[in-house]
């Protein structure tokens, strides 16, 4: 599958907020404000993997598929803090989200993050498994973290110790 990794735009949130609400239940995913506010933060930066649409004469340039996206941002000791990752439900384990994952590492690693960490419900177990597979481990876990009552694993990866992975 074709696509290509850029940054986010304001003017994408519709679409970003639209998949993070395919993405989990209502309750867990973010609402439009909270997901605008993420994005805004001093530090932030929101990566998108798209697929381009093809060119058409008649149309010029259209805008792309947008087939995942990761909002991360810089906590104030130099630490990163992965806010979501959502790919689009029918291109899973296609490998982008992990594009997403080693695009977010190598950008905290040129901004001298010496850790990253998230957070990921205790029944989210392809992403725990994810995590993993991007040498995340977990550091605690929060009893009843979300509004439901599910408790969350809190992931955190060093840098300083960890190689980039490719
Ligand atoms: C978690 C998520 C981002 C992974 O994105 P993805 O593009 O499907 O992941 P990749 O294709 O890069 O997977 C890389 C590896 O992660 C692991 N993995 C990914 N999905 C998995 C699943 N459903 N079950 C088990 N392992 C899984 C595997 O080790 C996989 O490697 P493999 O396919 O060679 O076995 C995606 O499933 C998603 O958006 N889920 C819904 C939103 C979500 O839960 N986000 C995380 C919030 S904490």
């Amino acid at each position: 599958m074709e696509y290509t990794l850029r940054d986010g735009r304001s003017s994408d949130l519709d679409s970003l907020w639209r998949i993070d609400q395919a993405c989990f239940p209502p309750g867990i995913s973010y609402s439009r404000l909270e997901l605008a506010v993420y994005m805004r933060r001093p530090g932030a930066f929101t990566l998108i993997a798209e697929q381009p649409r093809p060119k058409l004469k008649s149309f010029g340039e259209q805008p792309g598929t947008i087939l995942g996206f990761l909002v991360m941002q810089e906590e104030s000791n130099k630490v990163g803090h992965i806010v979501t990752i959502d790919v689009v439900g029918n291109v899973r384990r296609a490998g982008i989200g992990s594009r997403l994952m080693m695009a977010a590492d190598a950008r905290s690693r040129v901004s001298n993050f010496s850790s990253i960490y998230l957070e990921a419900m205790v029944t989210n177990l392809s992403a725990i498994e994810f995590y993993k597979r991007h040498g995340y481990s977990i550091l605690r876990t929060e009893l009843a973290y979300y509004s439901d009552g599910t408790d969350a694993h809190i992931f955190s990866k060093d840098l300083l110790s960890s190689p980039v992975t490719q």
